[in-house]
């Protein structure tokens, strides 16, 4: 936790902004005081543009990074996050956070780690992935399995790349369609289709899930079919949010506030919540 107030934004700046795809930029940040955030892997900052408003968003990059700055990786959807992506390098931007519970890391250590990252959901899962990989002697073997709508939506392509070329880094990548003429040699399919492709033993494997709603009831079933015990599989979700710290209850999923508890869940204590899937 820095050392504002949680609800009185810190002045930050922009440093670098790099276009990852027609929707989605990265964005560097250092907090004026110059301190590191001081983040988990999975947490949550709430950025603010003055005049416009606050949103939610992962923090994208490893504790482990070397400086003090930060990155997010935004897709431009709504008023915030358009307004973010009209700014330039060394404009500056409002940021409180870190927030939330990300993935216990202590968890994870000695053990195979299985990725599974869709869409944007490989934003929070690059923070963990780069950390394990700064940590290398830490985890055991490492699986990253990302999937998207079609090719122009890769983000970190060439972090995919480098992860593939790394030893102990098994890397699959899909996309659910590919329009003619598009060069992609690929898997086509949902990202469960993945899954039996890859080589796990889950008495030692511990999988990090990200990505749309929609994507978890599937996965989990592909990972059942593979024998993963239901504690072995930590799953970040978003829900909308407003103060990021428990007190207005937008976040709430049948009284658990996503924004404190979560957004990292152990799947076995919310598979049973009504809504939370
Ligand atoms: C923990 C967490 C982490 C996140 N991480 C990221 C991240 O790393 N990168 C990223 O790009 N995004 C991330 N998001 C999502 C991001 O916070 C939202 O997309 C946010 O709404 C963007 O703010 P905005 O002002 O730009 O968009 P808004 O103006 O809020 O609009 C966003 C979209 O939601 C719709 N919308 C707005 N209000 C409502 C409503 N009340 N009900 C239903 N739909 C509505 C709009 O029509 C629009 O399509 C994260 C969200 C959470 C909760
Ligand atoms: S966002 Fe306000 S309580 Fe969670």
């Amino acid at each position: 936790m820095n050392r504002h107030s949680i609800y009185e934004p810190e002045n930050a700046k922009i440093l670098n902004i790099r276009e990852q795809t027609e929707k989605e930029k990265l964005f560097e940040i250092e907090l004026e005081s110059g301190e590191p955030l001081d983040h988990d892997p999975g947490q949550f900052v709430e950025l603010s543009i003055a005049g416009v408003g606050e949103a939610p968003i992962s923090i994208t990059s490893s504790p482990t990074k070397e400086g003090a700055s930060f990155e997010l990786c935004v897709r431009a959807v709504g008023n915030v996050t358009n307004a973010l992506h009209n700014l330039k390098i060394n404009d500056e931007v409002g940021i409180r956070g870190p927030f939330g519970t990300g993935f216990d890391v202590e968890e994870f250590k000695g053990r195979d780690v299985l990725f599974i990252g869709g869409g944007l959901g490989l934003a929070p899962l690059r923070s963990l992935i780069n950390y394990v990989i700064d940590r290398r002697d830490e985890f055991g073997k490492t699986a990253i399995l990302y999937g998207c709508r079609e090719p122009c939506e890769i983000l970190y392509e060439d972090e995919l790349d480098q992860w593939d070329e790394m030893t102990n880094m098994d890397l699959h990548q899909t996309v659910d369609r590919c329009p003619e003429g598009v060069c992609w040699e690929g898997n086509i399919g949902v990202i469960t289709t993945l899954i039996p492709h890859v080589d796990f033993d889950p008495d030692t494997t511990i999988a990090a899930v990200c990505g749309p709603p929609i994507m978890y009831r599937f996965v989990m079933e592909e990972l059942k079919n593979r024998n993963l015990p239901d504690e072995q599989v930590f799953l970040s979700l978003e829900r909308r949010m407003k103060c990021g710290v428990g007190k207005c209850g937008h976040c709430q999923i049948d009284g658990l506030y996503t924004c404190q508890e979560g957004p990292v869940f152990n799947y076995a204590d919310v598979k049973d919540v009504e809504e939370a899937l």
